[in-house]
């Protein structure tokens, strides 16, 4: 067994035979599991969850306990939060993984692979782990919600959380909000149901139910570029040969409407389909709402509809499809899932 010298006096005040171990100190470990995550506590008849912190207002800080705008995000360490929320312990065992600590604009394509693939190995594949808690900056945290929606697919929760005060001011919301995540995360009712966002007492779906879609990122190495281009009056169609000569494998366009775009930008969207082999995915730049595939197809290129996602979650899956390898065709063939005729 990994013991630490620290557990071995803490197992001395709390007896040996006791299977109980207990909390050390501040920011202290007292158990380190064979996959190398350290526990602040270890009472075993309490379900185990791992906490992995990318960043956001949740880990903010200022000099002021008033200044709730203008903090520094992500400055915080998962072991300080943690510390703050000592009744996180009553409900559960909880180790801290530091993946990132950013806003949450920089969390990357990269942190979100390595971040599915490493809950895959420490939570899915040990059956000692009951879930995930992912802490994350709220401005972009259905896009990585989505993603491990997508990607983590064992049926253990895998809960998201962020908070809109900084862990500095009076009255943060991160702590309980934090308290709440891994309620969630520890708890039986919470399997099967995919990846989740729990915050202000309230537990949502990171997908809309309709056309969902389990992708095994066990052999990819990389998700490529996709970019998204907003619809407008007088939209020219120079920014779509721009973005796909910069780099981008995929289009999504935020379009007007139902998906629309100009005469001219469409032209230029099936000449890219058919000429250059991009997939462009025609989704919405209204806040809520459907793009159905009949209000975008034609006869002349094979289009695809977002269906229900909105743009962002249009391009994470769309990335997702193009790194395995997946054609215009089998693309379509997935967006329609989600789509109505
Ligand atoms: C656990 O603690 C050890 C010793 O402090 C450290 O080397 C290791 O990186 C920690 N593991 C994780 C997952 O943070
Ligand atoms: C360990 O967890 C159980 C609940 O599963 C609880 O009844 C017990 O009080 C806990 N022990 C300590 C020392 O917190
Ligand atoms: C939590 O982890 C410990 C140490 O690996 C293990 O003994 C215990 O059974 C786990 N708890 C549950 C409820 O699985
Ligand atoms: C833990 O220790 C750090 C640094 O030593 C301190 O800033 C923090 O307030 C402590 N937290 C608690 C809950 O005591
Ligand atoms: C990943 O690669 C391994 C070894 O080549 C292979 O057995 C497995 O089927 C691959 N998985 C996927 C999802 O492609
Ligand atoms: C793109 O727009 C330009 C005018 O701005 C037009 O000349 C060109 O034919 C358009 N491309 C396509 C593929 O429609
Ligand atoms: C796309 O992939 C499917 C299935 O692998 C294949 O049948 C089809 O020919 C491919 N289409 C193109 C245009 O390459």
């Amino acid at each position: 067994m990994p013991l630490k010298p620290l557990l071995v006096s803490a197992l001395a005040t709390l007896g040996a035979a006791s299977p109980l171990y207990h909390r050390a100190a501040n920011e202290t470990f007292v158990f380190t599991n064979a996959n190398g995550l350290n526990f602040t506590q270890m009472n075993t008849t309490l379900p185990n969850v791992t906490i992995f912190a990318t960043g956001g207002t949740i880990a903010g800080s200022d000099s002021s306990s008033t200044a709730t705008t203008g903090y520094t995000a992500g400055a915080v360490g998962i072991l300080t939060l943690i510390d703050a929320v000592p009744s996180m312990l009553d409900v559960a065992n909880v180790a801290g993984v530091q993946v990132s600590n950013v806003a949450s604009e920089d969390v990357t394509s990269d942190i979100l692979l390595s971040m599915s693939k490493e809950i895959t190995r420490v939570v899915c594949n040990d059956p000692t782990m009951a879930g995930a808690v992912i802490t994350h900056g709220t401005d972009t945290l259905e896009e990585s919600a989505f993603f491990m929606d997508a990607t983590v697919n064992c049926g253990k929760p895998v809960v998201i959380v962020g908070a809109m005060r900084p862990s500095t001011v009076v009255s943060a919301d991160g702590p309980f909000n934090l308290l709440e995540a891994v309620t969630v995360a520890a708890s039986p009712k919470a399997r099967d149901r995919g990846a989740m966002v729990v915050m202000n007492d309230r537990i949502a779906s990171a997908y809309y139910p309709t056309g969902k879609v389990a992708i095994d990122v066990a052999n990819m190495t990389a998700i490529p570029r996709v970019a998204i281009l907003f619809s407008y009056e007088d939209m020219h169609n120079d920014t779509l040969y721009n973005a796909i000569e910069s780099g981008a494998e995929g289009i999504v366009i935020a379009g007007a409407g139902a998906g629309g775009v100009t005469t001219s930008f469409n032209y230029a969207i099936e000449d890219a389909i058919n000429r250059l082999e991009i997939p462009v995915v025609q989704s919405m730049r209204t806040v809520n709402g459907d793009v159905p595939l009949s209000d975008v197809s034609s006869d002349t290129a094979t289009h695809i509809a977002s269906g229900y996602l909105n743009p962002q979650k249009s391009r994470v899956l769309l990335g997702l499809l193009l790194a395995e390898g997946k054609n215009i065709t089998e693309i379509a063939e997935v967006f329609a899932l989600g789509t109505d005729a």
